[in-house]
């Protein structure tokens, strides 16, 4: 693929929502095993051999310089554990003062973005709608609808990934199945930090 330092470009659509793209990562329940509020239930699928796919990430060429920015494509899958919406891991950035943008593409969701004292600005995302990500929050994607939600991210190349902090004390609120509608709810689990 393409070289970071070069001009390239990649076309939107189709079944990576990104194309060309040079990297995959794809996340399983597996990976997610200590994220969703049902821990056993989750212990119960895995130990069954069902382990489904949630959401796979297709990146372009990347570096980790100051001044460069990356662009990925999230692919969350439609899909629920219990009455839980399936979720993206979430993240601060390791570089603290960098922001980040998400531009909808297909299907419907909500974006959780939690500051360090725990306050949560609740955000839709879907086709049309960019969402802007400020600085040292944590940020997790949750696919409310019954296809799959796409969008594009673009942040900084050096923001970095801290997945570890926002999974110590979980976000404060999660996103739950309730009389059939998407319910933004407080966690139960939540561990203030
Ligand atoms: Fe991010």
């Amino acid at each position: 693929m393409n070289d970071a330092n070069k001009a390239f470009s990649s076309r939107l659509g189709g079944i990576t929502g990104i194309f060309p793209y040079e990297a995959e990562i794809k996340h399983k329940l597996s990976d997610l095993s200590n994220h969703f509020q049902d821990e056993r239930l989750v212990k119960d699928m895995l130990s069954r051999g069902e382990n489904p796919k949630i959401y796979d990430v297709y990146e372009l060429p990347q570096l980790a310089t100051e001044g460069s920015l990356n662009v990925g494509c999230t692919i969350l899958h439609s899909g629920k554990i219990g009455s839980e919406y399936y979720f993206t891991k979430g993240h601060f950035h390791q570089k603290q003062s960098t922001s980040e943008v998400y531009v909808g593409l297909e299907g419907e969701g909500l974006i959780l973005i939690q500051d360090r004292k725990g306050e949560v600005a609740c955000m839709e995302i879907k086709p049309h709608i960019v969402v802007y990500i400020p600085p040292n929050t944590a940020h997790r994607s949750v696919n409310t609808g019954d296809s799959r939600l796409v969008f594009l991210a673009v942040y900084p190349s050096d923001s970095g990934h801290d997945y570890e902090s926002i999974k110590r004390t979980g976000f404060a609120k999660i996103v739950a199945e309730r009389d059939g509608k998407p319910v933004v709810e407080a966690n139960p689990k939540y561990r203030e930090s």
